[in-house]
């Protein structure tokens, strides 16, 4: 084997290796990660700290729980799959309105904010039942300064 065809094998072998890792990004997700959806024109609350692996390796949580498609139906994923953000779906950021004017789930489906805290919220308070520890510790945090710091 010539010098020349060696290097040019190497070459090629590293412009895949950087195909690769550029294909993976496209899909990667952090670890944890603030929750920072850039289409509110401003965040009024600190911004939650999620624990993505966490919630899927520790926790135990499939995918679908959390992300679903343009019906609703619980997507079947695996790690390193593609997904959309809430807001291509929840879109609205500003505020929902108060009261009956709009069903509950009607808010969720259209508002951000109601689908993030209709998903984490409703699921810690029934971890946090089904946890029952008699102490009243909650571990799955509920209260609004628990996900979002103190500015
Ligand atoms: C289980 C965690 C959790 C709890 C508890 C929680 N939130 Fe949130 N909240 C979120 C997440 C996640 C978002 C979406 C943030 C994003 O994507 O930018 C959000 C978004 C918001 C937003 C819109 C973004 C902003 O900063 O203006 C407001 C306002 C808000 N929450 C207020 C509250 C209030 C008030 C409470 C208590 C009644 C509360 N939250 C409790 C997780 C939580
Ligand atoms: C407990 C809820 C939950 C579980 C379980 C979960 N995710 Fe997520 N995932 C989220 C949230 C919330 C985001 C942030 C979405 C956003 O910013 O709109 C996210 C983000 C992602 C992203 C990055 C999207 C982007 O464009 O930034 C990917 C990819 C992803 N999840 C894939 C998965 C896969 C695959 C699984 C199962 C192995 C999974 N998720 C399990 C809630 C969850
Ligand atoms: C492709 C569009 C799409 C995306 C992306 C999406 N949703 Fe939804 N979501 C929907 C639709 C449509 C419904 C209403 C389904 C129905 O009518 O039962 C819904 C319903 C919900 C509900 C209410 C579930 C119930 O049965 O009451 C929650 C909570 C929710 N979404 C949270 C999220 C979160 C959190 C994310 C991001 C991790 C997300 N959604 C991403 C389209 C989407
Ligand atoms: C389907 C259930 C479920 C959903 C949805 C869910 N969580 Fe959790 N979360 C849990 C459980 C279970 C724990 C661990 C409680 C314990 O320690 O026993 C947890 C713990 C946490 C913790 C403490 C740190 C950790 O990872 O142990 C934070 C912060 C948190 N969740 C934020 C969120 C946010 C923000 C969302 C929405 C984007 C969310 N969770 C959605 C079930 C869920």
């Amino acid at each position: 084997m010539s010098k020349r065809f060696i290097t040019l094998m190497l070459a090629i072998g590293v412009a895949l290796l950087f195909a690769a890792t550029y294909i993976y990004a496209g899909t990667a997700v952090q670890d944890a990660f603030k929750m920072e959806t850039k289409e509110y024109a401003k965040h009024t609350k600190g911004l939650v700290e999620f624990t993505h692996k966490k919630h899927t390796e520790d926790h135990k949580i499939a995918c679908g729980e959390c992300h679903h498609d343009d019906k609703g139906k619980a997507l079947e994923l695996k790690a390193g799959d593609d997904v959309q953000k809430c807001v291509a779906c929840h879109k609205e950021t500003g505020k929902a309105p108060e009261g009956e004017k709009l069903a509950k789930k009607e808010k969720i489906v259209k508002y951000h904010k109601e689908a993030l805290h209709a998903n984490c919220i409703d699921c810690h308070k029934a971890s946090n039942k089904k946890a029952g520890d008699p102490t009243g510790k909650k571990p799955a945090p509920t209260s609004c300064n628990d996900c979002h710091p103190k500015k």
